[in-house]
C-alpha cells in the first residue's frame, strides 16, 4: 500500500519449470513464478495500480476477467505488452465482492498462453459481504480451486496438440497446478471458490458421497440466498463460490462426472478432502446473502441479438480488431439474446454483470441466478441475459464479448463494443 492509499501489485509474466507430474520438470509459464500467479486481493473502494512486466519471448496482455473498469485498463487485445515491456493500468475497485481472475488475451494466442500456465485469481472483498461472517481465512476455510486440464507426456512435457473442434483439452486434471491433490480440512465449514480455468473442458462437479453443498456466489457476486445442490456445472471462465460442511475424519473426493454437452466431459477425480480428528467449529450457513438488487431491465430495454456460427464467428462475422460491432450507452441495461444453433459454446462479456433471464424460455437453475459475466449455452439453444453496463465511457477503445472456449475466441468468435 503506497502513501496515498493506492494498492500496488507487480506481476511478471515469465517462463519456468514446474513439477506438474511428480518428479518431472515441465516447462511452463507463470506470473511471478513458474505456473499460475499470485491471488490478488482488494476491497471495494480501493485504488489499485498494477505493474505488469512481460518477460516472455513474445507479446501478450493481461485481462482482468470480471473487473468493472475503463476499457484502456481492461487488458484485452488492444493493450498488448511487448517482450521486455511493462504495462501499468490502474483503477478504482467499484463492484461487489466476487471471485474474479486474470489471464492473457492476445488475439489469436490466448489459448496457448493460458494453457501454458498464465492465470491467477483476483478476489474482491466488500464490507457488506464481510459482515455476513462467511469463512474467510485464505487457504484454511476459504480455498481457491483452479481447475485445469493438460496433456502431459511421460517425460512431463506439456503437449499442445489441439483436439478437433475444442482445441487444447487434456485428460490430466490439475487443481491449483497440483497433481493428485488433497486438502486437509480443519473447520466444520469450508468455502470453495471454484474457477474453471481450462481452455475448453466443462466440469460437472459433485462429491463422491453425493453430499449436498451450498452455492453462495456466481461469477460477479453473491446470490441473494444460498442454494443447496448436489452438483454444479462450470464452463470455461465461470466461477462459483460454495460452502461445504464437514464432520471430523471425513474423507471425500470432489469429482467431475461425464455430461452430455457434446464437449468431451469424462469422469475425473479433482481433489480429496481429508478432515482432521477434531474440527474447529465454523459459522453456520447464512439464510440471506447479497444486499445488492438483482439486475433488471426496464420495459422497452434495447435488445441485441447474437448468433454463434460454427466455431469462429458471431452474426456471421469473425473478430476484426478494427471494427466496432456494438455501441452501448453508459449505464445501460439491455437484453442480450445469444443463439447457439450448432455446437455447445459459452459467452463472456467484458466489463459487465448480467443475470440469465432464461435458457430456451425456461428459468435457469436457482444456483445460476446470481450476477454473472460468463454463461454456458448448450448446443441448439438460446439464452437471454439482462446486462448491466458500466459508466466508463471511451468511444475509441472497445471491450470484448466472446466464446470462452479459447480456441473459438482465437479463431474469431469474438466481437467488440464500446461504451459511450
Ligand atoms: Cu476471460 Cu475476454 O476473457
Ligand atoms: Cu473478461
Ligand atoms: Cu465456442
Amino acid at each position: 500500500v503506497a502513501k496515498d492509499g493506492t494498492k500496488r501489485f507487480s506481476l511478471t509474466m515469465q517462463t519456468g519449470q514446474a513439477e506438474l507430474l511428480p518428479g518431472k520438470p515441465t516447462t511452463t509459464w507463470g506470473f511471478n513464478g513458474a505456473y499460475l500467479g499470485p491471488t490478488i486481493r482488494a476491497i471495494r473502494g480501493d485504488r489499485v495500480a498494477m505493474r505488469v512486466r512481460n518477460q516472455l519471448g513474445e507479446p501478450s496482455t493481461v485481462h482482468w476477467h470480471g473487473m468493472r473498469l475503463p476499457a484502456v485498463m481492461d487488458g484485452g487485445p488492444h493493450q498488448m505488452i511487448e517482450p521486455g515491456g511493462t504495462w501499468s493500468p490502474h483503477w478504482i475497485i467499484d463492484q461487489p465482492a466476487a471471485t474474479s481472475w486474470y489471464h492473457p488475451h492476445p488475439h489469436g494466442n490466448t489459448a496457448k498462453h493460458v494453457y501454458r500456465g498464465l492465470a491467477g485469481l483476483f478476489l474482491v472483498d466488500d464490507p457488506a459481504a464481510a459482515a455476513l461472517g462467511l469463512p474467510s481465512t485464505y487457504g484454511v476455510d476459504d480455498v481457491p480451486l483452479i481447475l485445469q486440464d493438460k496433456v502431459l507426456d511421460k517425460n512431463g512435457v506439456l503437449r499442445e496438440d489441439p483436439k478437433p473442434t475444442w482445441g487444447l483439452m487434456g485428460d490430466q486434471i490439475l487443481v491449483n497446478g497440483v497433481y493428485d491433490p488433497f486438502f486437509e480440512v480443519t473447520t466444520t465449514l469450508v468455502r470453495l471458490r471454484i474457477l474453471n480455468g481450462s481452455n475448453a473442458r466443462m466440469y460437472n462437479v459433485e462429491f463422491a458421497d453425493r453430499r449436498r453443498f451450498h452455492v453462495i456466489g456466481t461469477d460477479a457476486g453473491l446470490l441473494a440466498a444460498p442454494v443447496t445442490v448436489d452438483r454444479v456445472q462450470l464452463s470455461p471462465g465461470e466461477r462459483l463460490e460454495v460452502l461445504v460442511e464437514f464432520a471430523p475424519r471425513d474423507q471425500v473426493v470432489l469429482r467431475s462426472v461425464a455430461g452430455d454437452n457434446g464437449i468431451d466431459e469424462g469422469d475425473y477425480e479433482l481433489l480429496k478432502f481429508v478432515a482432521a480428528d477434531q474440527l474447529k467449529p465454523g459459522p453456520s450457513v447464512p439464510q440471506r446473502l447479497a444486499a445488492s438488487p438483482r439486475i433488471e431491465t426496464p420495459a422497452g430495454a434495447r435488445e441485441r441479438k447474437f448468433k454463434l456460427s460454427g466455431s469462429d464467428a458471431i452474426n456471421g462475422r469473425e473478430m476484426d480488431m478494427t471494427r466496432i460491432d456494438e455501441v452501448v450507452p453508459a449505464g445501460a441495461s439491455e437484453i442480450w439474446q445469444v443463439q447457439n444453433p450448432v455446437y455447445s459454446h459459452n459467452f463472456h462479456i467484458h466489463e459487465v454483470a448480467f443475470r440469465i433471464l432464461d435458457i430456451d424460455g425456461k428459468e435457469p437453475p436457482a444456483y445460476l441466478q446470481g450476477p454473472k459475466d460468463t454463461v454456458f449455452i448448450p448446443r441448439k439453444s438460446t439464452v437471454r441475459l439482462a446486462v448491466q453496463f458500466g459508466h466508463h465511457t471511451d468511444p475509441k477503445t472497445p471491450y470484448m464479448y466472446h466464446c470462452h472456449i479459447l480456441r473459438h475466441e482465437d479463431e474469431g468468435m469474438m466481437g467488440q463494443f464500446v461504451i459511450v
